[in-house]
């Protein structure tokens, strides 16, 4: 427990410093990025950043407290290769013809994140096998 504890007072130490905090030579690939996006209040998912024309996505992690209580949300920041933006539908950098629309990237954050950690139903009846 103490060590879960002192776990989640590092992550979100780091994780307050990670927001927009890319690899080196990003500049040469997306320019400045504008920093609007932010993961307070969301949940764990892949955020493509419309504001920076999908060529910017985000992890938003919510760190639960020992009380089961959000704490924060840890914000991870990476760019995608050149000539590539982030496809909120499939959450891959692909060429712009195969992505999802970046314009419309927000109407399915919740859909498409909401798929993490979800069991797939498989209507396996082990009584009749
Ligand atoms: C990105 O791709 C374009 C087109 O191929 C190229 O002109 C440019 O130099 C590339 N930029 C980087 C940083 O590799």
């Amino acid at each position: 427990m103490r060590e879960a504890l002192v776990l989640a007072a590092l992550v979100s130490v780091a994780a307050a410093r990670m927001a927009y905090v890319f690899s080196s030579g990003f500049e040469d690939v997306i320019g400045t990025p504008s920093e609007t996006f932010s993961c307070e209040g969301r949940p764990y998912g892949y955020y493509a950043d419309v504001d920076n024309d999908c060529r910017v996505f985000h992890v938003c992690l919510p760190i639960v407290g020992e009380e089961g209580e959000a704490s924060t949300v840890a914000h991870f920041s990476f760019f995608c290769p050149n000539q590539t933006m982030f496809s909120q539908e499939s959450l891959t950098c692909s060429n712009s013809q195969e992505a999802f629309p970046c314009q419309d990237a927000a109407s399915i954050y919740e859909l498409v994140n909401a798929e993490f950690g979800r069991i797939p139903d498989q209507n396996i009846d082990l009584r009749n096998e």
